[in-house]
């Protein structure tokens, strides 16, 4: 049988996507392998967030001229975020990437998964794979996935949505994952019961976007949910999820929400069903209304603040974590400073950090200046990372004394560590097996970013 290996890099998403992807590649008849050398496929799964993020791909896919030297039949294939084209090193019409790695051998969207057989057979006509039905094809999410970049099982990833509508002016991610669409609801809950029979006890949903779930305006178009007449699609998703707590799901999560489409039924939502947790990561990537705007992020401090007001209201104990981007186009020092200063109000309590780094074809990068220099990005990168530990440490320090329930994610020997409700991560040490169950622990002491019961 012939065997792949597949290198992921970026977010959940792709590493989501890897699970398809693998589920494909065995239904093509290739097995698994973890070492790169005894491969007839390597594939890179990789991310263009940043450009640090896609040096980290360039510097891996160095490796695979010398895999190509020990074994020249090897194909070498690149997906996710960093590709444009889907084409093989033969396509009349090629990726860019194809000028830059001359070992590169096939070049796959991650929606044009199906393709890759085709693209192979434009390297090998030899190549034979067994047909997959056309119609289970039309869309990639309708391949299962192989759920196995879970940790130990315990904790699943379903992805609802893929692409993004809303254009920030920074971002690079509508380009690379193209329109936002929705998949049908009944589709995700089989995922997710699946993976509830699994015995996995928490779901996260994920979308770049995750709650304009059933919004876009491909969603509109395709009339998909109009049957649920008034009921907001993504608020609709998590009361069928929710049911799910019958058959032993425990906990869900959604990961990113925009600010925009935080509606009060969601809220609510949040607040009163089961397996909802008292924990939300809202990206506001700054605390300036001209940043903001510049960012081209369709809301203000203000109606941020009033959802946070909103979220705690219902519930006083939620933890709130974001993202920040330092040094954005022309970010003045008064504007950052608004940023550290609403940072500090709002109380986050966990937060990714990142400083502005242009990426070709995004607005931004054709019309706002990337004027601020590196060294003032990193100033404020430090400095905003500096508050970030100070308020961390404090939002820990309220656990010390508490009983926390911890679902254990990786058990070492006696060394457990796992997550919170309020998505702590907590360590503690127990001579039971406890891998995969949720199990109370009193927290004794906290650290910065963890919880301990030493
Ligand atoms: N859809 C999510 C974010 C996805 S990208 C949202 O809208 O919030 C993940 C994070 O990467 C973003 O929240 C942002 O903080 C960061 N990011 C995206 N593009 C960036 C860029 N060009 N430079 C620096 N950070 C960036
Ligand atoms: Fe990027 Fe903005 Fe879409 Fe998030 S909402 S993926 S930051 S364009
Ligand atoms: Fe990277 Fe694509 Fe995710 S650019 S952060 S892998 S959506």
């Amino acid at each position: 049988m012939p065997k792949y290996h597949i290198q992921t890099f970026g977010c959940q998403m792709n590493y989501s996507d890897t699970e398809r992807m693998e589920a494909y590649l065995h239904a093509l008849g290739f097995d698994k392998t973890e070492t790169p050398e005894a491969a007839d496929l390597v594939i890179f799964n990789t991310c263009s967030i940043r450009q640090k993020a896609e040096d980290k791909v360039y510097g891996s896919m160095i490796r695979a001229a010398n895999y190509k030297r020990k074994n020249p039949n090897l194909i070498v294939a690149v997906t996710g975020c960093m590709v444009r084209k889907s084409s093989s090193k033969y396509s009349t019409e090629r990726d860019k990437l194809f000028n830059r790695m001359k070992e590169l051998d096939i070049a796959l969207r991650t929606e044009e998964l199906p393709k890759f057989a085709e693209l192979a057979r434009e390297l090998d006509p030899k190549l034979k794979f067994p047909e997959i039905e056309e119609e289970e094809l039309e869309d990639y999410f309708q391949i299962n996935p192989t759920h196995s970049s879970q940790k130990s099982g315990t904790q699943a990833f379903v992805a609802i949505s893929n692409g993004c509508d809303n254009f920030c002016t920074y971002c690079i991610v509508p380009y690379s994952r193209g329109r936002e669409k929705s998949r049908k609801i009944g589709e995700i809950l089989e995922e997710c019961k699946k993976a509830v029979a699994e015995g996995h006890k928490e779901i996260t949903l994920i979308g770049q976007t995750v709650n304009s779930y059933g919004l876009s305006k491909h969603d509109k178009e395709a009339g998909t949910f109009e049957y649920l007449k008034d009921e907001e699609p993504f608020v609709h998703l998590l009361k069928e999820v929710d049911k799910l707590s019958e058959k032993g799901l425990e906990r869900v999560r959604f990961t990113s929400p925009h600010p925009k489409d935080m509606s009060d039924k969601l809220i609510e939502a949040m607040a009163t069903l089961k397996t909802q947790m008292p924990y939300l990561h809202l990206p506001v990537q700054a605390g300036d209304n001209a940043v903001l705007r510049r960012m081209n992020r369709n809301y203000t401090v203000e109606h941020y603040k009033e959802i946070v007001k909103k979220l705690r209201e219902k519930n006083p104990d939620i933890s709130i974590s974001t993202d920040i981007i330092v040094g954005f186009c022309g970010e003045t020092d008064e504007e950052f400073e608004n940023t550290y200063n609403f940072f500090k109000e709002m109380g986050f309590e966990h937060a990714y950090i990142s400083q502005y780094s242009e990426r070709r074809g995004t607005t931004a990068s054709k019309f706002i200046p990337d004027d601020i220099p590196d060294e003032v990005k990193k100033q404020r990168w430090e400095r905003m990372n500096e508050l970030l530990k100070k308020t961390s440490a404090r939002a820990h320090q309220r656990f010390k004394g508490k009983t926390v329930k911890v679902l254990v994610e990786e058990q070492n020997g006696d060394v457990c560590i796992g997550r919170s409700e309020h998505y702590k991560t907590v360590q503690f040490q127990s001579e039971k097996e406890l891998l995969g169950k949720i199990v109370p622990v009193k927290i004794t002491h906290s650290d910065t970013f963890i919880l301990k019961r030493l």
